[in-house]
C-alpha cells in the first residue's frame, strides 16, 4: 500500500469482527510506530495493550466517562491500546532542565499525537483497523491498566479486524486551510 492511499483511506472503525489480533502482529505495529519523530528523540510514547475481554469491559464501564458512543465501540472491540507518555521530558532541551518554549509541556501531547497517528497508519498497513478515543477518564484508565506514576494517558486506541470499511468522512477544502505568505 502506498503512503498516500494509506493516509487517505484509513478510517476510524467502530465495528469489529470477533477475531482477536495476535500479539506478534501488535508487537510489529508498535515496532513500526517507534519510527515516529519526537521532541529531541526522547521517544516518550508508551503502548499498553489490552486484549482480554474482562479488562476491556472495565474500560467501557469506568474508562470513558459513561459516553455511550465509546461504550458501544469498546463492547465489540477485541483489543485496546492505552497510549500514554512519560511526563516532564518533551519541551526541554535538557531532560532535567527548564521548558524551552512558551508551549512548555504541550510538546509531550504533540509527541503523543504523532505517535498515535503513526500507530494507526502502521496498523492500517497491517490490515488492523483502529479508532482513537479522546472522551476518556485518564485517571480511571491509569488505575485499570496499572500505568507507572511517571506516565499519563494520552488516548485509547481500539483495534481489531474491521466489520466493513467505513466510507470517507468529509474534509475541508484545501483552500480553506492553507495560505501562502506573499513577499
Ligand atoms: C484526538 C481524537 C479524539 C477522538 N475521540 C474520539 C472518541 O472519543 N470517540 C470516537 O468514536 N471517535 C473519536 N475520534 C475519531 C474522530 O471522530 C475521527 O477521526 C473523525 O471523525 C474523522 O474520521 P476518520 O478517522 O474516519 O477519517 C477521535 C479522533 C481524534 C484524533
Amino acid at each position: 500500500m502506498d503512503a498516500i492511499t494509506m493516509i487517505k483511506e484509513r478510517r476510524s472503525v467502530r465495528n469489529f469482527k470477533k477475531k482477536k489480533v495476535d500479539r506478534e502482529t501488535m508487537k510489529e505495529i508498535v515496532s513500526i510506530s517507534r519510527w515516529a519523530p519526537s521532541w529531541a528523540n526522547y521517544q516518550i510514547a508508551r503502548y499498553t495493550l489490552v486484549d482480554n475481554g474482562e479488562t476491556i469491559k472495565k474500560l467501557a464501564t469506568d474508562g470513558v466517562k459513561g459516553f455511550v458512543y465509546n461504550i458501544n465501540t469498546l463492547k465489540n472491540a477485541p483489543g485496546v491500546a492505552v497510549l500514554s507518555f512519560v511526563k516532564g521530558k518533551s519541551g526541554k532541551l535538557d531532560e532535567d532542565g527548564e521548558y524551552a518554549t512558551s508551549k512548555a509541556n504541550v510538546w509531550e501531547v504533540f509527541d503523543a499525537g504523532i505517535a498515535c497517528q503513526t500507530f494507526c497508519l502502521a496498523a492500517y498497513a497491517k490490515g488492523v483497523a483502529t479508532c482513537v478515543m479522546g472522551v476518556i477518564d485518564d485517571d480511571s484508565i491509569s488505575e485499570i491498566v496499572g500505568l507507572p506514576d511517571n506516565e499519563t494517558v494520552a488516548a485509547l486506541i481500539v483495534y481489531g479486524y474491521e466489520e466493513g470499511h467505513p466510507g470517507p468522512t468529509p474534509r475541508k477544502d484545501v483552500d480553506d486551510i492553507m495560505r501562502f505568505v506573499e513577499a
